[in-house]
């Protein structure tokens, strides 16, 4: 085998983009539109090619056989970069989701426990209240005729979700005024894509305004999340059982030591709490706001959508079981095309733990390897009219189809070992608050001539989504 890949061409001689010596292609990547970069140069080079930050080599993979092989040989073969690993530390926010080994292994089985189908079921009632909040906040505002910024409503709505299902704990910023978790939040996943894909860590010698104002957002998180933590563990000192019978995320980890010998440090608590709000916050909202861009964009699909759920939920303004939620085909179809357009998630990076064979290339351990997961699901081959936006694919059966439509190449959650154990949370979120939407709104743009794009901050959310609500029209 050692044999057979030392006849193997390497790294060095991939294609790849032209860049002067010692800041390579640095100078022509805008990292708020960094996928669109790497999705253009493929286009150029090729399924597998290279480039360099500063001194950093980095792989760009785009075939969908290689790319659903490194994510299902983790965490062995493969592991998240190590600049996710240590820009998390830095920030006190490392979680499950930059751990690696055995440390991911104890995590993963924690969170995937508190996040399970399971709980999903006694926690609807819950999702319906801040369902109807957030249906009340919109109301309010088309009473007004306030514009509404649709991407920072949601975060409140995903936040106080998250932090009820996973923390047991009533956050409410839907009903709040004056600053909330999200407005710090909304700095760190900015902050962290930068400080991920940065050539050098210039932050350890030198801060620029744009760090202090990290800093000074972490700090107010970090003072957040520990009153949350300090009110779960006073609910436990006064309720012993809960040790025993843990019923939510933060209650398990607490009680890990207890019931299962495992600690979790306080940094390890800590960073899990802001994993959750993170992960669960940007993903689902920027989701929910893409699907509603397209809503806008395709009436006919939307008032389809709204036949289907005045159908199953009507005379109710929002879904009142679980079960009416999963009886959506149309709204599904929407936000799957969404998903595969619109994923906030467009690529994923990974560094093989040790020389491995991509593509007939050797990538050498540690390299940087980007996965452009969304372009796999935008080739002809796996899709068919795949740059269309086409609910339709998602509603014929097999046997009426007539163009490729491998979903094994749709990754919105990513797959394998790693992917996310939101995905049904985030699901049954973005159903409810999809049908509440069509039930009572009419949504349009306040300003239609300005374009709404794509920025990655982390996750990939719509720009300039800022809407006005109307109370839907008889
Ligand atoms: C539409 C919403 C969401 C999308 C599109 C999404 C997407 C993703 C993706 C692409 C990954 C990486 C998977 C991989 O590496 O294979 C991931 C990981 C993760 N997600 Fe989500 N996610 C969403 C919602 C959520 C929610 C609601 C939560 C929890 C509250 C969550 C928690 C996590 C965690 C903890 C990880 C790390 C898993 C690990 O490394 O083992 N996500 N998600």
């Amino acid at each position: 085998m050692v044999a057979a890949l030392a006849t193997l061409p390497t790294y060095k001689d991939l294609p790849g983009p032209p860049g002067p010596p010692w800041v390579g292609n640095l100078f022509q990547i805008r990292f708020d539109a960094f996928h669109s970069t790497l999705e253009n140069w493929a286009d150029e080079y090729g399924p597998l090619y290279r480039f360099r930050v500063g001194p950093r080599k980095i792989a760009v993979i785009s075939d969908a056989d290689t790319i659903k092989r490194m994510h299902r040989e983790r965490p062995d073969m493969f592991r998240r970069t190590r600049s996710v690993a240590s820009a998390t530390e830095e920030m006190r926010l490392k979680g499950l989701f930059s751990s690696e080994g055995d440390d991911w292994r104890r995590q993963r089985k924690l969170v995937a426990m508190a996040l399970n189908t399971a709980h999903l079921k006694p926690f609807f009632p819950k999702l319906q209240t801040i369902t109807e909040r957030l249906m009340r906040r919109w109301e309010t505002a088309a009473d007004a005729e306030t514009p509404v910024d649709l991407c920072r409503d949601l975060m409140r709505f995903t936040v106080d979700v998250t932090t009820q299902l996973a923390f047991g704990i009533d956050f409410n910023t839907l009903e709040t005024d004056g600053p909330v978790i999200q407005q710090n939040l909304d700095k760190v996943f900015p902050m962290l894509n930068w400080r991920v894909n940065a050539p050098f860590a210039y932050w350890r010698y030198l801060r620029f305004p744009k760090d202090r104002e990290l800093d000074r957002a972490l700090a107010q998180v970090q003072q957040q999340v520990d009153e949350i933590i300090a009110d779960v563990r006073k609910r436990m000192l006064s309720d012993r059982s809960l040790y025993d019978a843990p019923t939510n995320f933060l209650e398990a980890i607490i009680a890990a030591k207890e019931s299962e010998g495992i600690e979790f440090s306080d940094a390890d608590i800590f960073g899990n709490v802001c994993t959750l709000l993170l992960a669960g916050e940007d993903t689902t909202a920027n989701t929910v706001a893409w699907t509603v861009n397209y809503f806008m964009q395709y009436p006919d699909y939307f008032a389809r959508a709204r036949a289907e759920v005045d159908a199953v939920i009507a005379p109710s303004a929002v879904p009142t079981e679980i079960e009416q939620a999963a009886q959506f085909p149309i709204l599904e179809a929407i936000y799957n095309e969404a998903m595969r357009l619109k994923p906030v998630a467009p690529l994923n990076a990974m560094e093989p733990l040790q020389d491995v064979e991509l593509l007939g290339h050797i990538i050498p351990a540690g390299t940087v390897v980007m996965m452009l997961n969304r372009r796999i699901a935008m080739q002809e081959e796996n899709f068919g009219h795949a740059q269309e936006f086409d609910p339709e694919r998602w509603l014929v059966s097999d046997s009426e189809r007539k163009c490729p439509h491998d979903v094994s190449t749709f990754l919105p959650f990513g797959t394998g070992p790693r992917f996310c154990p939101g995905r049904n949370l985030a699901l049954l979120q973005m159903r409810t608050v999809l049908a509440m939407i069509c039930r009572n709104f009419d949504i349009d743009l306040v300003e239609p001539e300005r374009a709404v794009t794509e920025k990655l901050a982390f996750t990939m959310m719509p720009t300039n989504l800022i809407v006005r609500m109307r109370k839907r029209s008889a």
